[in-house]
């Protein structure tokens, strides 16, 4: 390094230049500030790059000398450099900058003289720096850099929001998001595995929509009878969880309304998450059809009494409620709470509502929300506003993920003809999106957002004996071949 040859000469036996002391010592405190003062690979830099230049090129009569000749050297910021054989001996050389190239014929291996460059960063050699979700290596003078795709791509991001009203949403960059692989944005951020062959075959129920009354816009926020009814977004974190955190969702927001207001709780995701292992795999992703499996048959506790931990942790703790747990008394957690339901909170079984757009707009508005799979193309996670639809600036690689249809409408700002979207309830927080929900282009299967709707009613009315209730009536009652149950029977 640089300065620390010039350090090197004071007291150094070849150190016979005339320089006066006080020169010396303070070329050496202007190189000390210099990295205090800066980070450290741009101060030794700054500080080589001031030294760099023609030396022994320059001296006259002859550049190089072999041998010692003590005045074989050059002035340098107040001191001397050499450009004699001597100065070569140790591994912290007192040579000019210029002497190996010119007297020895290669550049010596300096870690600032072999530092990579990119992007406006100095990476000195051994050491690596992080763009965005990839590291960088600087080995020898070259940068070795995982090409991986992130989850946030500047370039995404440009283009979407490129004026000209090309795409119908906008896209941002999200601080959470950010340095992360889209590999694993893809598995930890989705998690919703298809549905068996056998699910998907499931004919849906037979609904008979009453086109007429059927609005061009709803929310089921806002319907009178609903309000505050409707569970808020949450965050599934870094962990694929979102068959639960779906499955959940559209099961209290039914308690909720079934209930007439009496059961508005929020029903605890790591309960599904830690118990119902069964052919699923946790932050891995689950089947929606063996989650509903599971509320049919066992449920879930609340939020209160299971707090959801894995969105932070990665990890997935053991199951602490196990399926034939003594309820009365039952301790939730730290806290002490005691639970205070005979039974767990439960449902009818699931049942499939066709892709047609009225079908599920009728089952949203005279029942509640309703579940959906889609694909998630990487663009998604940039989105910020708008109606989405997937753009094929990020490849064609895709994850499953499964999300809360709440409403719909039609968006005449992003384009025209107006767009007409689905309003769904994602799982990623409040703080991506529309407040965590998106827009979604209706009536073509994007992302094949039409293509898996199920819906559910659930178990009322259980603080009292536990005894068994009657079957709700359900829409569709004609055709029971339809439901869920019917291929999980051997669950
Ligand atoms: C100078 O030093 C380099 C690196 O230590 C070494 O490879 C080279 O042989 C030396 N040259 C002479 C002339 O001593
Ligand atoms: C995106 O956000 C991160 C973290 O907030 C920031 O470090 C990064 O520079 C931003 N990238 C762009 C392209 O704005
Ligand atoms: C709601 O609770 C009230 C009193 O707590 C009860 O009278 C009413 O029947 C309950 N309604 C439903 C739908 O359970
Ligand atoms: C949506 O697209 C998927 C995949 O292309 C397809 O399997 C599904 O049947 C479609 N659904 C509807 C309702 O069009
Ligand atoms: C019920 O579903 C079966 C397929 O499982 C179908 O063949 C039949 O037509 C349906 N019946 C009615 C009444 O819709």
């Amino acid at each position: 390094m640089a300065e620390s040859s010039i350090a090197k000469k004071i007291g150094s036996e070849s150190w016979l230049s005339p320089a006066p002391p006080v020169v010396l010592w303070a070329a050496v405190v202007v190189v000390m500030v210099g990295v205090i003062s800066m980070p450290l690979a741009t101060a030794q830099f700054d500080s080589f790059a001031d030294l760099k230049g023609d030396y022994c090129r320059v001296r006259r009569p002859t550049s190089c000398c072999d041998g010692r000749y003590d005045d074989c050297s050059m002035p340098i910021r107040g001191t001397r450099c050499y450009c004699d054989q001597f100065c070569n001996r140790t591994s912290n050389p007192d040579c000019c900058p210029d002497y190996w190239e010119l007297c020895l014929g290669f550049r010596p291996l300096d870690p600032l003289l072999d530092a990579c460059f990119k992007d406006g960063v100095v990476i000195p050699v051994g050491q690596s720096y992080k763009f965005n979700c990839n590291e960088c290596k600087c080995q020898g003078g070259q940068l070795l850099c995982d090409t991986d795709p992130c989850m946030i791509d500047e370039q995404v991001i440009e283009n979407v929001n490129r004026g000209q009203r090309q795409y119908t949403w906008r896209a941002s960059n999200y601080s959470a998001f950010w340095g992360r692989k889209a590999r694993d944005g893809l598995l930890l951020r989705t998690g919703t595995h298809n549905p068996e062959a056998l699910s998907m075959k499931m004919y849906p129920i037979l609904l008979r929509p009453e086109l007429s009354r059927i609005p061009s816009r709803f929310d089921v926020r806002n319907k009178r009878d609903w309000r505050g009814r409707v569970s808020e977004v949450r965050d599934q974190g870094w962990c694929g969880a979102s068959w639960a955190f779906s499955t959940l969702g559209v099961t209290q927001d039914r308690l909720s309304i079934e209930s007439l207001g009496n059961e508005t709780v929020t029903l605890a995701p790591q309960h599904l998450l830690s118990c119902d292992r069964r052919g699923q795999s946790g932050c891995n992703g689950g089947h929606v059809d063996r989650a509903w499996q599971y509320l049919r048959k066992f449920g879930v506790v609340n939020e209160e009494c299971y707090e959801y931990e894995s969105g932070r942790t990665g990890k997935l703790p053991r199951c602490r409620i196990p399926r034939n747990a003594n309820l009365f008394n039952l301790r939730c957690s730290a806290n002490d709470v005691v639970y205070q339901r005979r039974n767990l909170y439960r449902t009818e079984p699931a049942y499939r509502i066709s892709g047609k757009e009225v079908d599920i707009q009728w089952e949203i508005l005279t029942n509640g929300p309703v579940q959906a799979m889609m694909k998630v193309h990487k663009d998604l996670f940039m989105y910020q506003s708008g109606v989405y639809s997937h753009t094929r600036l990020t490849g064609e690689e895709t994850a499953t993920h499964s999300v809360r249809i709440i409403g719909w409408g039609e968006d005449n700002t992003v384009a025209s003809p107006p767009v007409k979207y689905w309003l769904v309830a994602n799982s990623w927080g409040t703080d991506w999106g529309e407040r965590g929900y998106f827009r979604i282009a209706r009536g073509y299967n994007e992302s094949d957002i039409e293509s898996f709707i199920i819906a559910v009613r659930v178990r009322l009315g259980e603080y009292a004996t536990g005894g068994r209730r009657r079957a709700l009536r359900r829409p569709g009652r004609r055709n029971y071949s339809n439901r869920l149950r019917n291929y999980r029977a051997k669950n």
